[in-house]
This record gives structure tokens, sequence and C-alpha cells, in this order.
């Protein structure tokens, strides 16, 4: 690191107020492509730098002291990419559920949203296990979305519901806002407070639709492979100068 850089990271450190840190915060880990074309790779060596990206994250989050860090790694669309694609996404994937449990060290609870039906049942076994297994380290929360799109786990949700309507296990007017964000993939979770998307794109791509109605959202150009613990803090730092009214004035 350079001595400006070591600079810079010093001053956000000191701005960034660590008793007020967003409590959620959620990722789209957006230019794994890109990064691999700037870099003449492969795009699966961009998702690899990628995976990598977000073990270091993670972890960074955890030790900063935030409660919830959410991730986009599969969407609902991402089967449409080349077969070769998905298929380096899904042994990236697989090879964290293989090995995550021992770099977490049991400092992470980890969950994943999405539907989970389309995997393989050995991929839902040790997903299922990771999940289980984790349980128990409260404190900090890893959610990692798989197949996951938020019209879909609307819909889950919307289904499920009307299904307990109609065997009269709960009444149409039981039917909340509260209720409905209980009965989604997050459910008991709080909504999330800041949500990051780098790579120069302004949308949120079907992620947290429900659940980020008055997320504040940040935007870089930055690829996800480039992004480092300074970057995370320059998106907290933004998102402490900023007025949070939820609607109200
Ligand atoms: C979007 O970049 C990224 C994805 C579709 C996949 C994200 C997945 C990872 C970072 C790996 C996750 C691994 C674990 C272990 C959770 P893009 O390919 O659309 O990039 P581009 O827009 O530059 O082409």
């Amino acid at each position: 690191m350079s001595f400006f850089d070591a600079f810079r990271k010093k001053r956000l450190e000191a701005e960034v107020d660590f008793d007020n840190l967003p409590v959620h915060v959620a990722i789209i880990m957006d230019g794994n492509g890109r990064w691999a074309k700037r870099h003449s790779l492969p795009r699966k060596s961009g998702h690899a730098m990628g995976a990598k990206t977000f073990e270091e994250i993670s972890e960074c989050a955890g030790e900063l002291g935030i409660k919830i860090i959410t991730f986009y790694a599969f969407s609902t669309e991402n089967w449409k990419r080349d077969k070769e694609e998905v298929e380096a996404l899904m042994a990236l994937l697989e090879d964290y559920l293989d090995n995550g449990l021992q770099k977490l060290k049991g400092r992470a609870q980890i969950r994943f949203l999405g539907d989970m039906s389309a995997f393989s049942e050995s991929f839902r076994e040790k997903q299922r296990y990771i999940e289980e297994a984790t349980k128990g380290n409260s404190g900090f929360l890893i959610n990692v979305a798989l197949n996951y799109g938020s019209r879909d786990e609307i819909t889950r949700a919307v289904r499920g519901i009307a299904e307990d309507v109609k065997s009269g296990k709960i009444s149409a007017d039981d039917i909340t806002e509260e209720f409905i964000s209980s009965r989604l993939d997050t459910g008991g979770e709080p909504d999330p407070d800041l949500i990051i998307r780098p790579s120069g794109e302004f949308r949120l791509s079907n992620f947290l639709m429900w659940q980020g109605a008055y997320s504040e959202l940040w935007f870089d150009k930055i690829l996800w492979p480039d992004f480092k613990k300074e970057d995370l803090l320059r998106a907290i730092h933004d998102y402490q100068n900023r007025n949070r009214r939820f609607g109200g004035r």
C-alpha cells in the first residue's frame, strides 16, 4: 500500500462513526466479468476473484461490528448464462459450502436466501448443514442469496400465505406488512440500512425490493473483485452523512 493510500485509509477510519454503524448492509457483487476482461482472463477467473472478495468483506464486516451482511451471489436470472459460467459459479459456491465452516471459525451465522429447490439434493444437504451448524453463532449473520430474486421470493411468500388462509390457519385480516416481512426469506431480520452496488450500474436487479424500501443506496464504479475494506468504509461513511427520514419530514 502506498503512503497516500495508507494515509487515506487512516483518515477514513478516523471519520467513520463506529458507534453508529448500519445494522444490516447488503451487497450486489457486480463487475466480475468486466474485471476478468480487463485482465484478459476468462469470466470464471473474475468470479473466483469475486469469491475471494466475498470472503474478505464478510470477515471485515464482522470485525467492524456490522450485525448482518447480505450478498447477492446468484440470481434467479443467472441460470441464463453460458453453461460453463454457471458451472464455474456452482463450483465456487459448493467450495464455500465445503470449506466455509472452517474459514468462519465459529464467528458467524450463515443463512441462505432464495429458492433452494433448484439445487441438487447433495448441495441442499450441505447448505442445510452449514445453516444448522452456525445457528448458535449469534451477533453476526451472513446471508448468501442463491437462486434469489425478489419477485420470486414475494411470490413464494404470497403462495404460502394464501394456503394458510385457505386452510383457516390465519385470516385475511392477519396479513399486515410485518406479517408479509416475516414470511420472506429474511423473516425475523431488520431491513437493510444500506445497499451497495459496485461496477457502475444503477439498479437493484430484483434484489431485496420489499426489504429495501427505505434503504440508502450506494453506487460506485469500482468492480467487485477490486472492492476492499476501505471501499466498505467509504460506503459506510457516506451512509452516515445522509439524512434518513423514512418518508417523514
Ligand atoms: C455479477 O458479475 C456477479 C455474479 C453473477 C456472481 C457473483 C458471485 C460471486 C462473486 C461468487 C460468489 C461466491 C461465493 C462463495 C458466495 P457479472 O458477471 O455480471 O459481471 P459483469 O457485469 O462485469 O459481466
